[in-house]
């Protein structure tokens, strides 16, 4: 069986079976999105409320910004691929909390089995505390973390603030672009470590 067929086997089977509360008031689940075959996955925190219309990750505002920085390397949304840790819309995009986190992590970490990448790059906190839990983004933010999990194909991880927080910041905006001109080097390195 190819990725695609067996990420859309996932999704199918998890929208039925994921126990996540937020089911009963998100419009539908927002699975992941993107190329298979991508050496980045990036995942962010939860749908808001265009993702909840649309049903794609990072359609609304952010995603446009997230957007115009994949431009910034020359990559398009169709190079990499795109998920949140949560797969449904908290209600008036509120935090998702630990139980609605922990009830969409199996689903997160099945879909990065199946696609593997060489590195996983963390937009904000949330996405970033998932798998790093004493860690600050303010400290952590561009700069490369190496840690084996279990089950899990990559030990690299790169974590950024979130788009929606730099928005309308410019400072942090500014902070966010520079790092996420690192993002080719970053490769290159794990390159070089793996070679
Ligand atoms: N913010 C996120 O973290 N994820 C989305 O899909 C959209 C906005």
């Amino acid at each position: 069986m190819d990725k695609k067929q067996e990420l859309e086997n996932l999704n199918n089977k998890w929208r039925e079976e994921c126990e996540c509360e937020l089911k009963k008031t998100a419009t539908q689940a927002v699975p992941g999105v993107g190329n298979e075959d991508a050496e980045i996955v990036f995942i962010g925190e939860a749908p808001g409320k265009k993702e909840d219309e649309m049903g794609e990750p990072f359609v609304g505002a952010a995603g446009k910004f997230l957007n115009e920085m994949l431009g910034l390397i020359n990559l398009e949304r169709n190079d990499v691929y795109i998920t949140n840790i949560v797969k449904y819309r908290p209600p008036n995009n509120r935090d998702p909390l630990p139980e609605e986190k922990s009830a969409c992590r199996t689903w997160l970490l099945k879909e990065l089995k199946i696609i593997s990448p060489k590195l996983i790059i963390f937009l904000g906190r949330h996405a970033m505390n998932n798998f790093f839990p004493d860690l600050q983004i303010s400290g952590a933010h561009g700069k490369l973390l190496i840690k084996p999990f279990k089950d899990m194909s990559t030990k690299y991880f790169f974590p950024l603030y979130h788009p929606a927080a730099a928005l309308y910041d410019g400072s942090m905006r500014e902070v966010l672009m520079e790092d996420f001109k690192k993002i080719p080097k970053v490769l290159k390195e794990i390159d070089k470590r793996q070679a």
